[in-house]
């Protein structure tokens, strides 16, 4: 393939269907099968097989029926059906969050793009595709195994090597380059130890996102954020997609789950030298309490600091017993209420239910 042929480089291809490329075949419920067109194979189901050659110098688009008579459609994967699908040996960035950090990093053709850790190299693909063949993405991942992985995902999607792609194992604070860089993703446990190496590469105005899975992490990367300095106030997301099923007036919510995935943790960087405004106000009771360990960001004062330290202290105190005792004062009443517990609870009427 030709190194600089944008349309190879996005891993899109058109056209009637060829042997060596891969395809999706659906059936009637939605599963899927992904497979890679080869002369003469056959494609097994419990319902008969059906030929390759069937769907070679075919468009996409097409139906097969196997001998059986089940019916399956025939398209090339789509970029987030093939990350979802593709060999993995780290937890992929999963497409309703790398839809967003394209948009919210203002990911754009010619970039030049940080990344770290490259995990399966589900992001990485994204990335690319985004940047264009005039972008760069240097990839880091400390772990050799993986980095083989992502490099597999990614070349076998693309149908080569992008130009603009350096993959450096090692952990990115040893190895970071030298470097300017506009925009930098960091997908790894601890990204706050990663954020004065990173901001001393970032250019002004130049966009940071760390996806987190947890809580405790988006708070520590939030407070590190506003203890360095040099970004604007994060800000702190987490996204929800929802599925619906609309037919005639049946129309409702899917029944798929919707399970956590991870948070979006954004800031910008500021002109050297130059800090970030803070709101002034006291920070939350507690907030930084004495069980609190992380940075502790430049708008708390020394005293605001020490009142909360004693407050939160204060309260382990004192607050404890009378939590019981409303505790205690909730519960009496509620038995007063349901003497024999669950036994006056209203019955659900028979077809009350959401039988469809
Ligand atoms: C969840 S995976 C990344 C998944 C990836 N974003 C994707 O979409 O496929 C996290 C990766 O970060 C790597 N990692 C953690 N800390 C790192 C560091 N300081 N430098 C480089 N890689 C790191 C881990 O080895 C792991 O492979």
């Amino acid at each position: 393939m030709s190194q600089l042929d944008p349309a190879a480089l996005s891993g899109v291809h058109t056209g009637p269907l060829r042997a060596g490329e891969r395809v999706t075949l659906t059936d009637i419920k939605g599963r899927r099968h992904t497979l890679v067109l080869e002369v003469g194979k056959d494609f097994h189901t419990t319902k008969g097989a059906v030929n390759h050659d069937e769907m070679i110098g075919r468009p996409e688009g097409g139906v097969v029926t196997t001998a059986g008579g089940a019916q399956f459609t025939v398209f090339r994967p789509l970029l987030y059906e093939y990350t979802v699908g593709m060999p993995r040996e780290a937890a992929v960035i999963y497409p309703k969050d790398a839809a967003q950090i394209l948009m919210w990093t203002d990911i754009f053709p010619g970039a030049r793009v940080l990344e770290a850790g490259v995990g399966s190299g589900a992001l990485s693909l994204s990335l690319l595709r985004a940047i264009g063949p005039t972008g760069t993405l240097h990839s880091y991942e400390r772990r050799q195994e993986f980095a083989d992985v992502a490099e597999l995902n990614v070349t076998s999607f693309l149908g080569g090597t992008h130009p603009g792609w350096t993959i450096t194992v090692g952990d990115l604070v040893d190895e970071i380059a030298d470097e300017p860089i506009d925009r930098a993703v960091l997908d790894m446990l601890s990204p706050w130890d990663c954020i004065d190496a990173v901001a001393e590469r970032l250019v002004p105005g130049g966009l940071l996102c760390c996806y987190v899975a947890t809580t405790t992490q988006l708070g520590r990367v939030a407070d590190q954020l506003r203890y360095h300095g040099g970004f604007t106030e994060p800000s702190l997301t987490e996204t929800d997609v929802r599925e619906w099923h609309a037919e005639g007036l049946a129309i409702r919510p899917g029944h798929g789950g919707h399970g956590h995935t991870g948070f979006l943790v954004i800031s910008r960087r500021m002109a050297p030298g130059v800090d970030a405004p803070m709101k002034k106000r006291r920070p939350a009771p507690a907030a930084y309490g004495a069980d609190y360990a992380g940075p502790v960001p430049r708008n708390v004062l020394p005293e605001q600091l020490a009142a909360n330290r004693q407050r939160s202290l204060d309260d382990s105190d004192q607050i404890a017993p009378a939590v019981k005792r409303a505790l205690r004062r909730h519960v009496d009443a509620q038995r007063s209420i349901h003497p024999a517990d669950g036994a006056q609870r209203a019955q659900p009427a028979p077809g009350d239910g959401h039988d469809e």
